[in-house]
């Protein structure tokens, strides 16, 4: 398939902290495979992460661990667009203008914006509130077709969607409309420790949450301790079972069986044998990816060089949609 008929991918994630099972079974490993057909840019969404304060040390070692990380996965930078968001100015830029299409009602009602302002009461800035036209800028920079998230995101990329149909309602067909790519098994992974909240990468401490680098045992020891409920039927019931059938999705993810194929392997096993074995398979799952992760982090200057090749690919882009859309508000050109 040529390059001009193939249609994009686009997605991004915050280096806010050590990448999750949450963050791969939702988002990455959906990311792979893709580019014979699609035109694919994956970023790590650094200028997101701000809106909760950072340190500057780690975000900038995060930012590289965590490209590292798509690497290791599986996201070959010969044939993605790899790159950090503040590379490409562009996505700042645009964000402003969306800001400017984006309703003070509909920000409202991010539910992103309303927990996260929950959590840090201290400080909700202005950026947490508009958050969601920076992501607005990201996708449609990018002209892009499929938003490949977790369904924490969806509501983001509905808006995005809005504002979209918004802009070209007013100014003609600038902008793609992108559909959200939200996968049917693992796309709401739940903390081990509270099955009631997303397995979250940021909450460090959160004695629940499995990361891409967790050793083997630790991520034995986090299953064992999984919260469960009272009966011993391994059954996917969301509603009644949530620990359980979190466990059953992951533990479809890794192995790729469906819930009658494992409510049929553990029928009449306890929740104990049930736990092990998903803590076997995402330790095969993950064995893979820690290792040539590791192997990676080693070798900065490569790391360097794919983050500036791909700014430089993504900035072509970008800056063809920022010039379109700077002449359609009614910008001087330069
Ligand atoms: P972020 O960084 O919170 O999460 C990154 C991706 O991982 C998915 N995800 C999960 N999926 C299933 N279960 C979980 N527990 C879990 N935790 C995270 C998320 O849905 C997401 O797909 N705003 C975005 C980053 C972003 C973006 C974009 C994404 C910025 N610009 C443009 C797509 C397109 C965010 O905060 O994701």
């Amino acid at each position: 398939m040529s390059e001009i008929q193939k249609k994009r991918m686009l997605s991004g994630i915050k280096p806010s902290g050590c990448l999750t099972l949450g963050s791969y079974v939702g988002a990455i490993r959906n990311w792979k495979d893709r580019a014979d057909e699609y035109d694919c840019y994956y970023f790590m969404a650094d200028l997101h992460t701000i809106t909760v304060r950072q340190n500057p040390a780690d975000l900038r070692r995060r930012s590289l661990e965590q490209l590292a990380q798509y690497i290791a996965c599986g996201i070959d930078p010969e044939k993605n667009v790899l790159f950090l968001q503040s590379h490409v100015h562009q996505h700042a830029e645009l964000g402003w203008v969306l800001n400017c299409y984006a309703m003070f009602g509909e920000l409202s009602r991010m539910t992103q914006f309303k927990d996260k302002s929950a959590k840090n009461a201290d400080n909700i800035n202005g950026g947490l509130f508009t958050y969601p036209a920076l992501m607005a800028a990201d996708i449609l920079l990018y002209q892009a077709d499929l938003i490949p998230v977790g369904e924490d995101q969806r509501q983001h990329v509905e808006l995005t969607r809005d504002i979209a149909r918004r802009f070209n309602g007013v100014y003609g067909e600038v902008f793609k409309i992108p559909e959200p790519f939200i996968p049917k098994v693992g796309a709401r992974v739940m903390s081990l420790a509270n099955p009631d909240a997303k397995m979250s990468k940021s909450e460090d401490g959160d004695p629940g949450r499995i990361t891409l680098m967790d050793k083997p045992e630790d991520i034995m020891r986090i299953f064992k301790r999984a919260v469960t409920d009272c009966e011993t039927e391994v059954r996917f019931d969301w509603d009644n079972k949530r620990g359980i059938s979190n466990l059953m999705s992951i533990y479809s993810a890794a192995t790729g069986r469906t819930y009658e194929q494992i409510e049929a392997e553990f029928a009449g096993r306890g929740y104990g044998d049930f736990k092990k074995a998903v803590g076997e398979a995402t330790v095969e799952l993950l064995r893979p990816i820690r290792e040539e992760a590791t192997r990676l982090l080693a070798d900065k200057a490569y790391l360097q060089k794919v983050c500036a090749e791909g700014a430089e690919k993504a900035s072509y882009v970008a800056e063809k949609t920022l010039r379109k859309v700077y002449k359609k508000v009614g910008f001087v050109a330069r």
